[in-house]
């Protein structure tokens, strides 16, 4: 693009200043992120949020589950926003009831939970997208995963889309793995993200809906896993709800096994085991399978990309005091 435009003085001088907006605008998507950003304004925030999701897990161990993922399907539609978390109102409906979170995501109770514990903390300082962050993180570390230092600074949207929700953006699980890679790429994470990520089902469940094509009809499966699935989960009518553990030896353990079934051809969903299925992304499977501190480090890195994309941050969005509606 540069190219085109530099025979003259006055293009260039053009050009320097779109590269210095441009460094600018897409540098500011993380930039203003950063660990500390709440050490002098909320210097107790990351003990409350952990005590409270402490306590949740304590309860249901499938909430650690529930929170990590609510963070990734917040940030895959229009970056980490907290959009994900708005109930619908008149003039939008928002994310909640679109395909991929429909009867399906969940923990948001333990989300209203937690933000009114920081609001007795901090009031209006710490936005529900962060909360979303801290406590992704917590859960993986209460459930024995590694932890690291969650980047802040993000700003709370003041709407959410159910057609964007619905668009695509989040993968579904028939995906192929040429979609998944797109799909992440498109968000700035690469194929070794992806796959590191994809090891977030190490812990929770999946509905019957999900896998039943999986269990009955694809044949990368062991059939004695399948046949476990399908007393559960029957062809034709009914069971449509029913949870099965998406990772088969240690459900409420944040662990590097998830890969371990991909190569005993037990992951639960196609999405799953198209990571090990002959493809691009087999030998890093292995690794992961064989190399318990290098899944940590590559999940890590990755839960931090993540948790960069497209945040809004300075004077854009809001601190919503309500995670549930626009203030
Ligand atoms: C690679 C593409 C992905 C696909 C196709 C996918 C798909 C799914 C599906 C279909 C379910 C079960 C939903 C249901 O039955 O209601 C699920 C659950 C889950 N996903 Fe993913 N997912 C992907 C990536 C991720 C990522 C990147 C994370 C987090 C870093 C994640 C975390 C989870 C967790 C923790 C659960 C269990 C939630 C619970 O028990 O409440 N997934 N995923
Ligand atoms: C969400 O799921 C419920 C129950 O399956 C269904 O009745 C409703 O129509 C779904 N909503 C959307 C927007 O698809
Ligand atoms: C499996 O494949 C058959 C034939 O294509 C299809 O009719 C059926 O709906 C699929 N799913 C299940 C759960 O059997």
């Amino acid at each position: 693009m540069a190219s085109s435009y530099s025979s003259s003085s006055f293009s260039a001088a053009a050009i320097i200043a779109l590269a210095v907006v441009l460094v600018a605008f897409t540098g500011s998507s993380s930039a203003q992120l950063s660990t500390g950003f709440y050490s002098k304004t909320c210097p107790k925030v990351f003990s409350t949020v952990e005590s409270a999701v402490r306590s949740a897990i304590a309860q249901e161990a499938r909430l650690g589950a529930s929170l990590l993922r609510l963070h990734f399907h917040d940030c895959f539609v229009n970056g980490c926003d907290g959009s994900i978390l708005l109930d619908d109102t008149s003039s939008f409906t928002g994310e909640k009831t679109a395909g991929p979170n429909n009867r399906s995501v969940r923990g948001f109770r333990v989300v209203d939970d937690i933000k009114s514990k920081v609001e007795k903390v901090c009031p209006g300082v710490v936005s529900c997208a962060d909360i979303l962050a801290i406590t992704a993180r917590d859960s993986v570390v209460i459930l024995g995963g590694p932890s690291w230092d969650v980047k802040v600074g993000r700003r709370d949207s003041k709407t959410a889309s159910f057609s964007d929700a619905n668009s695509g953006v989040i993968p579904p699980p028939t995906s192929t793995l040429a979609n998944l890679i797109n799909r992440f790429s498109s968000k700035g994470l690469s194929a070794k993200d992806m796959v590191a990520l994809s090891g977030a089902h190490t812990i929770g469940k999946a509905r019957c809906l999900v896998f039943r094509d999986r269990i009955y009809n694809e044949t990368n499966i062991d059939s004695s896993f399948a046949k476990k699935r399908q007393d559960q989960c029957p062809r034709n009518t009914g069971g449509r709800k029913n949870l099965a553990p998406l990772d088969v030896e240690t459900p409420t353990t944040f662990d590097n096994k998830y890969y371990d079934n991909l190569i005993e051809e037990k992951g639960l969903l196609h999405s799953d085991q198209i990571l090990y299925n002959g493809g691009s992304t087999d030998s890093l499977v292995k690794t992961y399978s064989k190399d318990a501190k290098t899944f940590n480090d590559d999940f890590v890195t990755a839960m931090i990309k993540m948790g960069d994309i497209d945040p809004l941050t300075g004077s854009n969005g809001e601190i919503r005091l309500n995670c549930r509606k626009a203030n």
